[in-house]
């Protein structure tokens, strides 16, 4: 696939907004959720270090926790840590570490600590259009270009110096296909540094995507939000 990089000057389209975005924060009952801002506490690391070594043991996996990237807890009867961590897949180094959320159950007063779950890091769901469908390979070339080019026009648009660093999640549509047009939507959940953060903060972006004649390619920036779900 070939893009035409003339076509990237292309006008912040804010009315282009397709997508109405779910920003339903998960209700739970047994208390509010309360992030703490010392993610590199020693007794955070060890929860995560804990619920990796817990999944590995689980699922025969071989995960190496990487770094903690938001903890919350919420009182339960203990604490309930739920944690975002990056961990690398067995000792393959050269592919990014992959972003999980882990929830452990803390009971301080008897030593105990139980891993009460362990997934891939989901993100907010697109509204509950069923056309949307996740994109199965996001290290793909099209859609690290596709956010490296969300990147550069808010970069550009606001003054800012973000830097791509990886794509964690993403999810596309197609919302028409005319006789030599091809128009598709992607949302990427991104991590992207500003150089003054040590851990690089979660970004949401939605880039429409226009093929035409299947050769030249028009991308529109509709939204770049900090992820906040
Ligand atoms: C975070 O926790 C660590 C370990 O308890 C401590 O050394 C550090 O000073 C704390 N940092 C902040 C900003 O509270
Ligand atoms: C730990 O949590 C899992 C999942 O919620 C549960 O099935 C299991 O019984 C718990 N283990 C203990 C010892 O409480």
């Amino acid at each position: 696939m070939q893009q035409n990089p003339r076509c990237l000057i292309i006008p912040l389209t804010l009315l282009s907004l397709l997508l109405i975005l779910s920003n339903t924060i998960e209700a739970d009952n047994a208390g509010e959720w309360t992030s703490i801002t010392n993610i590199t506490d020693p007794k955070v690391t060890d929860i995560a270090e804990f619920a990796v070594d817990e999944y590995n043991r689980q699922s025969k996996k071989n995960l190496r926790l990487e770094a903690v990237i938001r903890c919350e807890i919420q009182s339960v009867v203990g604490e309930n840590y739920r944690l975002v961590l990056r961990a690398y897949r067995g000792t393959v180094f050269t592919v990014p570490p992959k972003a999980y959320q882990a929830v452990v159950l803390v009971q301080a007063w008897k030593d105990f600590k139980n891993l009460t779950s362990f997934q891939h890091f989901l993100v907010r769901k697109v509204a509950s259009d069923e056309e949307w469908t996740s994109v199965e390979d996001i290290s793909d070339p099209f859609v690290m270009f596709v956010a490296g080019f969300a990147v550069s026009h808010y970069n550009s648009q606001w003054k800012r110096s973000l830097k791509l660093e990886e794509v964690i999640k993403g999810y596309q549509q197609t919302s028409g296909e005319l006789s030599n047009q091809l128009v598709s939507n992607y949302q990427l959940d991104l991590w992207a540094t500003d150089g003054t953060e040590a851990v690089p903060a979660t970004y949401q972006v939605v880039v429409k995507v226009e093929l035409f004649e299947l050769w030249e390619t028009v991308m529109t920036l509709t939204s770049f939000d900090p992820f906040l779900g």
